[in-house]
């Protein structure tokens, strides 16, 4: 069976973020020219167990979005398993499947999933093997995101592990679990792996990108396959365009502003008013940064108390002369 929509060598994708990289936010990267996309992690035996409708933020999503990975996350490779292959039988058009093996937040590793797993290699390898087998039998593939290791680093040994549970997508944010984002992403380890592992692995590089023309020197130095750009994306979006015309792009505030409020709209095809205009208060500070007048700007929208009073402030804020 053909697999659509694999990586290509030189793809520059949005990474998953927790909270940031629903369906509107997703788009929005498509357009400014990210080539690929990955949902933040879902938990498999919730989206199971209680369906679309009460998931709905997290999997909504339409067809600019793909490729488009849906992450899930869960401890027992029957729960994973059957998550993908709920998703697969309800959403033709989802590119592939991938596992979260990266997440170091407290509550999932309360629930030993996420990073957790990446101590017991046994269990690593059968959620992949099992999970993987359900996705090629839609005729799609599994991916999977991991760290180095938890507490130390066998990265040689995850990769080996999941190239015999049969995958070869694998995205690596090269830093221990229990380092979260402490110190530096350590690109030379994946360098090391792409040199060991050649054409079985598609690998995809993700950690401190924070410019656009960092990306093509990394692609050089560290022999990755594709990078990804996670925290960058929520300040500036438009550094997947940046990266297409090779140039850097001055974004006005009336720009910001008003991919506030064309993102804020796509969000109401999933979420409600009231649960959008919260959500999207977390990026407004990020997307403000290097404002001259940011606490200004910020203050009032982020103290709205309503939808309203939030979409009247973009409003009145996007139109006033720019000075
Ligand atoms: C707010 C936030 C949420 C994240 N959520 C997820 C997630 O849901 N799944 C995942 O695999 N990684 C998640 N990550 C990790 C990122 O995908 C990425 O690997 C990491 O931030 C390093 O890349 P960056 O320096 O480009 O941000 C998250 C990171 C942040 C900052």
């Amino acid at each position: 069976m053909k697999v659509n929509n694999f990586p290509r060598k030189g793809e520059v994708i949005l990474a998953p973020l927790a909270g940031y990289t629903h369906s509107a936010f997703r788009r929005i990267c498509r357009r400014l020219g990210a080539d690929r996309t990955y949902s933040e992690l879902v938990h498999a035996y919730g989206l199971t167990l209680r369906g679309f409708e009460k998931n709905k933020e997290l999997i909504y999503f339409t067809k600019e979005e793909i490729p488009l990975h849906l992450q899930l996350y869960g401890r027992n490779p029957t729960e994973i398993s059957q998550g993908a292959a709920y998703l697969l039988e309800n959403f033709k058009d989802i590119t592939a499947i991938d596992i979260n093996f990266g997440c170091s937040v407290k509550k999932v590793l309360k629930a030993k999933a996420g990073s957790y797993i990446l101590k017991d290699l046994n269990l690593y390898y059968e959620i992949i093997k099992e999970t993987n087998e359900v996705t090629k039998s839609f005729g799609k593939f599994l991916s999977i995101k991991i760290r180095l290791g938890f507490d130390k680093d066998i990265l040689e040994k995850l990769v080996e592990t999941a190239l015999k549970a049969g995958i070869k997508v694998i995205a690596v944010h090269p830093r221990l679990a229990i380092q979260g984002f402490g110190g530096k992403a350590n690109w030379e380890r994946l360098k090391i792996i792409k040199d060991i592992f050649k054409e079985d692995i598609f690998l995809i590089g993700s950690g401190d990108i924070i410019s656009y023309d960092q990306i093509d020197n990394h692609f050089k130095s560290y022999h990755v396959d594709g990078i990804m750009i996670g925290r960058a994306a929520i300040k500036h979006p438009w550094i997947f365009k940046e990266y297409k015309i090779k140039q850097p792009i001055k974004v006005s505030l009336k720009e910001k502003l008003e991919l506030i409020k064309l993102e804020l709209d796509m969000m109401l095809e999933y979420m409600s008013p009231q649960k959008a205009f919260r959500v999207i208060k977390s990026q407004v500070s990020q997307i403000l940064k290097g404002e001259k007048n940011k606490k200004a700007i910020e203050q009032p929208l982020l103290k709205t108390k309503t939808y309203e009073e939030f979409i009247d402030l973009l409003n009145h804020l996007t139109n006033q002369p720019s000075k």
